[in-house]
């Protein structure tokens, strides 16, 4: 059985908490399964930092490029607000993505049918809702530059980042967006600013030039990312795949989180291009969530983001997609029965601690 290797990076805050309840469905995989499964763990964000004073070393980044895949948890928390902007937790992160080159961010947002009533939307705004964001995750103004506060030497500072998009990159994450549509409802809609901004222009017309030469199969339609906001919270399932560049793909996909029920069910995954030789792609999985400092260390964390991030690695890097699949219904099964983290918890369901969840989460997967 070929080795597969994970590289767990738990992080900061609900990050180690979530990541522990990963680790026990790995663990059963290889008792059970003969996953074969080989894990190493490293220290990113404010972790990271109180260690060694960097956001991710450079030994830790090379076991994460090594790694057949990332699992990651969560960085960040106030504890870090006043380190230098270079070390911040953040930054880690940041970096893995970079140095990885995970240009395509996969966020998918499902609403499970024991979700339905704890939307802030009302019930058949979201029921069924099945859409996923494609967001472009090593350009745009997160990466730009210049980027930098420079002194005006009159009292004033000027703050400038920069929004940038060359042609391959639109290119390629649309290409990922049209693949990815042509396996379910085969709609994408494309979500810029091309009424104010000149990357805006030239995002539009890169989709729409890499639809007509390869992908005229699909459905595609434009929208401006604002109006975008907006028609998420009014009609959700108007959308199937929506392709959007960084900035907006992390606003938009914190909106649709919201609509699935909590910001705790949110998983993603983020892909590099398929590797030459081997045809394997980089990856890291992450949920959505960031690391909730708030209720960190209380056992009472939603484990389900991290656990669906781990049956999105078990689907985009080893191909396990029998195994994806039953963990994925494992978590719909225990919603169905009842059981409620605080965040997602409604009348007349049974509250649960983050272990309890990751428990019946394994003891539905493993049947
Ligand atoms: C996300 C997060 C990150 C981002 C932060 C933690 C840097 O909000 O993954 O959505 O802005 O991309
Ligand atoms: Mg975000």
């Amino acid at each position: 059985m070929a080795t597969r290797s994970l590289f767990l990076l738990p992080g900061d805050g609900i990050g180690p908490e979530a990541m522990a309840e990963v680790r026990k469905i790995i663990a059963h995989m290889n008792e059970k399964e003969a996953a074969g499964f080989s894990t190493d763990e490293g220290l990113v964000g404010g972790s990271a930092y109180d260690a060694h004073g960097q956001a991710i070393s450079d030994a830790d980044m090379d076991k994460a490029m090594a790694a057949d895949a990332v699992l990651f948890g969560a960085v960040g928390g106030p504890k870090w607000d006043a380190v230098p902007y270079e070390v911040r937790p953040e930054a880690g992160l940041l970096r893995l993505r970079k140095d990885m080159e995970l240009f395509a961010n996969l966020r998918p947002a499902i609403c499970y049918p024991a979700l339905a009533n704890s939307s802030s939307l009302k019930k058949d705004v979201i029921e069924g809702l099945d859409i996923l964001i494609v967001r472009e995750l090593t350009g745009g103004v997160y990466f730009g530059e210049p980027k930098e506060i420079i002194d005006l030497g009159n009292g004033q500072k000027r703050g400038i980042d920069t929004q940038v998009y060359d042609t391959y990159e639109i290119e390629r994450i649309s290409a990922v967006a049209f693949e990815l549509a042509r396996t379910r409802r085969n709609e994408v809609c494309s979500m810029e600013k091309r009424n104010v901004m000149k990357s805006g222009v030239l995002w539009n017309e890169v989709v729409t030039a890499t639809h007509k030469a390869r992908f005229s199969d699909v459905k595609l339609s434009h929208m401006l990312a604002d109006a975008g906001g907006m028609q998420l919270v009014r009609w959700p399932k108007q959308f199937d795949v929506i392709v959007t560049d960084n900035l907006f793909g992390d606003m938009l996909s914190d909106i649709a989180a919201m609509l699935t029920g909590s910001l705790g069910m949110l998983p993603s995954a983020s892909l590099g291009a398929p590797d030459a030789k081997t045809g394997k792609r980089k990856a890291l999985y992450e949920p959505v969530h960031g690391s909730a400092p708030d209720i960190a260390g209380q056992g009472i964390a939603n484990p389900i983001a991290m656990i669906a991030s781990f049956a999105m690695c078990l689907r985009y890097s080893f191909n396990m997609v029998a195994e994806a699949d039953r963990l994925e219904a494992a978590i719909a099964t225990v919603l169905d029965k009842g059981l409620r983290t605080g965040d997602i918890m409604s009348d007349g369901c049974q509250k649960v601690s983050t272990a309890e969840m990751g428990d019946a989460i394994l003891t539905a997967y493993a049947g």
